[in-house]
């Protein structure tokens, strides 16, 4: 398990749940708020509409009651309340608790109906029990020095909030049941394409095949684009590109043993004829240490081109300021020395680059074996060097049966020799070796035939390469 998939909790590391239950869990809790808080709100009209309704009338009685009779003393002014359908009950209450003949019982006189009575304070409504039944109680000015208290029986209004506070609270419940089913829902869907891609993940770390592709949605759909979708394309192309490398690579090593057996089985027969050396001549014995050193030389040139192959960039610390003009020169002069049968003729213009001398020399040495291989001897090779200012271009020219047409494409591939060149030494490997060097110099070298005859390898090198 990865730390990513941890967190660090009070010093222990715990494994973080998954992303969809954290998901699901999300949207079910904010849903659920949303169907609460309705359900609260809607719970808090209705309780102060019915209690609206009940302090209506209760301030109308109170009106009523003070019109009808103006000047009464402290005491019952009317009926009583115990009774459900009975009219408001009204009494008067004195600011000065003395001066109260009301027995007590009826309704509750608070310390602050005297201040109401007293006029220090403003009407107000409380809740109050009468004889065991809810009551809403109005306590407002009277006369001076008196209070008025207006009672009524609030049974419907306490019955019509807890009927609505029990419907409101079946919808919240279902509200979070919902909520819950939602949640579900979206983690489900909405995370449906990141199972797949992990699935797909997983199931290429398991198998180790590139070759699997996330399903995608069919292009062009609108709408259909979205960040997962992107991300879903991304990790396809890494894919591709991977399998390609891959197969690359595979075929690499595929071709590589293949071309070595041949060589390598040459190398055998010849060491084991050497085994046997006390049945030779002493002249049999000579060729067959010659060809056994130079087997053995060819197959390390193939190892070695093999693993330069294989390398890829140059390690920057080795690229310096290369004179292309004086190392064509020296590579010219080495190839007359291998190929004394071969007129190479040179031109050269003063070019100064960035670059490995090693590797642009071996890249030289490459393209002048081939057009003095190629050609045959006594027709020559031309190489030319010009500047153009930002960058240079060099070809190499010879006048041999150039390169067919249908070969033209593939000789840069690895192994890929033309089938006039089978007769030949060489393991077609020093194209696609040249290649990789011009690459890693940003030039690009290509391959035509001359008008004329003969093969033109033209390298060129870009500004800044
Ligand atoms: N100057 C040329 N004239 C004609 N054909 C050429 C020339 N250069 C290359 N080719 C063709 O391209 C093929 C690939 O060349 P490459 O240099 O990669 O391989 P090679 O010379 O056969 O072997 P190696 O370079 O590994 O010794 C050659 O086998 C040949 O068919
Ligand atoms: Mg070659």
């Amino acid at each position: 398990m990865s730390a990513g998939g941890r967190r660090r909790l009070g010093g222990v590391w715990r494994r973080r749940r998954p992303l969809r239950t954290r998901l699901a869990l999300a949207v079910t809790a904010a849903v659920a708020l949303v169907a609460v808080g309705v359900c609260a709100a809607a719970y808090v009209v209705v309780r102060s509409a019915l209690y609206d309704q009940l302090d209506l009338s209760l301030t109308q009685s109170a009106r009523l009651a003070a019109q009808r009779d103006p000047g009464h003393p402290p005491g019952t002014l009317a009926g009583e309340c115990r009774f459900l359908a009975a009219p408001a009950c009204a009494e008067v209450v004195p600011a000065d608790p003395a001066q109260d003949p009301r027995p007590p019982g009826q309704l509750p006189v608070a310390p602050a109906a005297r201040e109401v009575a007293a006029g220090e304070r403003a009407p107000y409504y409380t809740n109050i029990t009468v004889a065991g039944h809810p009551a809403r109680m109005l306590t407002t000015d009277y006369a001076k020095g008196r209070a008025l208290q207006v009672a009524l029986r609030a049974d419907t209004v306490e019955a019509g909030i807890e009927e609505a506070s029990w419907w409101l609270l079946l919808t919240a419940a279902a509200g979070v049941l919902l909520a819950a089913v939602l949640g579900y829902w979206v983690s489900r869907t909405g995370l449906a394409p990141v199972t797949r891609l992990t699935a797909t993940a997983e199931r290429i770390a398991a198998t180790r095949d590139p070759r699997h592709r996330i399903e995608l949605p069919a292009r062009g759909a609108a709408g259909r684009e979205d960040e997962i979708t992107r991300l879903a394309g991304t990790f396809n192309t890494m894919l591709g590109e991977l399998e390609q490398s891959v197969t690359a690579q595979r075929r690499l090593v595929a071709d590589a043993s293949h071309e070595l057996r041949t060589p390598l089985t040459a190398l055998r027969t010849n060491a084991e004829l050497l085994a046997r050396s006390d049945r030779l001549t002493p002249e049999q014995r000579t060729r067959a240490s010659a060809a056994l050193g130079r087997q053995l030389r060819e197959v390390t040139g193939l190892v070695n081109d093999l693993i330069e192959l294989a390398r890829d960039e140059e390690p920057t610390p080795l690229v310096e300021q290369v004179r292309l003009d004086a190392l064509v020169e020296h590579s010219v002069e080495a190839a007359r020395a291998h190929w004394p049968a071969v007129p190479f003729g040179v031109r050269t213009e003063p070019v100064v680059l960035p670059g490995v001398p090693a590797r642009l020399s071996r890249l030289l040495g490459n393209l002048l074996d081939n057009a003095a291989k190629f050609s045959g001897e006594g027709l020559p090779v031309e190489v030319e060097l010009v500047s153009l200012g930002a960058g240079a271009e060099l070809t190499v020219r010879d006048h041999g049966p150039g390169i067919a047409a249908e070969d033209l494409p593939y000789v840069f591939d690895r192994f890929y020799r033309a089938g006039a060149a089978r007769a030949l030494p060489g393991s077609g490997l020093g194209l696609a070796m040249a290649r990789q060097i011009a690459r890693a110099h940003a030039a690009e070298l290509v391959a035509e035939n001359a008008p004329g005859g003969g093969a033109l390898f033209r390298l060129t090198f870009r500004e800044g390469g």
